[in-house]
């Protein structure tokens, strides 16, 4: 059975001490929400190990926000996945919009980066999702299934079960706009096909598949409800511990 998770992602927010309480106030918030509901949270690269202290122990699973495309060595300014690994995160976002549209990350680069997150124990929510202008023109089942492919096609069955699929359509994306549940449903149901094309049915199965995008304790049971949601990554709402344990308590 595949896990239910709900991730949030701070993005460039909050200074170290700001984190560091953010993440006390959804450990304290955590207990409420059902054992079977997976937690995370995505900190900016300097908050990872004081918060990683935080959640030690607890429920709570802590992720970086990107890693390098690159082992080691001169690469000024970027951070390694076996430097994320070493501060006790477990995961790894990869591939969200705003790398990809204001850092060049390509799905070149995304393959080698996750085979990196992957070589070095983290397990990677890699972001798929499409324009506005992609989805007006009706193409955002083929953008979403070439971005799947075109990182998935050099890993195994066996590496799906690190990865996590999170669908942000763009258009949704801090804008206040989302995704009505049957937008939603339609795509995640769609990349479940994909998946089960290339890694046959029970892969597709277990393959958790988050939605992004405006999610709010407020949309976020009628997100969840559908068969094909398993869960959210939250932007916005995950600066706030309520509204990030709200969401999670959508469940
Ligand atoms: P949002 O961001 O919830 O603020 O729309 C989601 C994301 O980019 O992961």
């Amino acid at each position: 059975m595949r896990k239910k998770i709900v991730a949030g992602n701070w993005k460039m927010n909050t200074t170290v001490p700001e984190g560091v309480e953010l993440a006390k106030a959804v450990v304290a918030a955590s207990a409420e929400v059902p054992a079977e509901v997976g937690l995370i949270i995505a900190t900016p690269a300097t908050h990872l190990c004081p918060v990683a202290e935080v959640v030690k122990g607890t429920r709570v699973e802590l992720s970086a926000e990107n890693c390098a495309d690159k082992e080691k060595g001169a690469y000024t300014g970027e951070i390694s996945a076996a430097m994320v690994a070493s501060t006790g995160a477990q995961w790894t976002i990869l591939g969200h919009s705003e790398r990809r549209q204001y850092y060049g990350e390509t799905d070149a680069k995304l393959v080698e980066k996750t085979k990196l997150a992957l070589a070095n124990g983290l397990g990677v929510i890699l972001c798929v999702g499409e324009t506005l202008e992609e989805r007006e023109a009706e193409k955002h089942f083929d953008v979403v299934k070439a971005q799947t492919l075109n990182v998935l096609d050099s890993f195994t069955a066996e590496d799906m079960k690190s990865i996590v699929i999170a669908y942000e359509p763009v258009w949704a994306i801090g804008t206040g706009k989302t995704a009505t549940a049957d937008q939603a449903e339609e795509i995640h149901a769609y990349i479940r096909g994909v998946l089960a094309e290339k890694f046959g049915a029970q892969v597709a199965d277990d393959t958790t598949i988050l939605y992004g995008g405006s999610c709010k304790p407020s949309n976020a049971k009628e997100l969840f409800a559908k068969p094909d949601i398993d869960g959210g990554l939250i932007g916005g709402a995950a600066l706030k511990a309520a509204d990030f344990i709200g969401i999670a308590l959508s469940y």
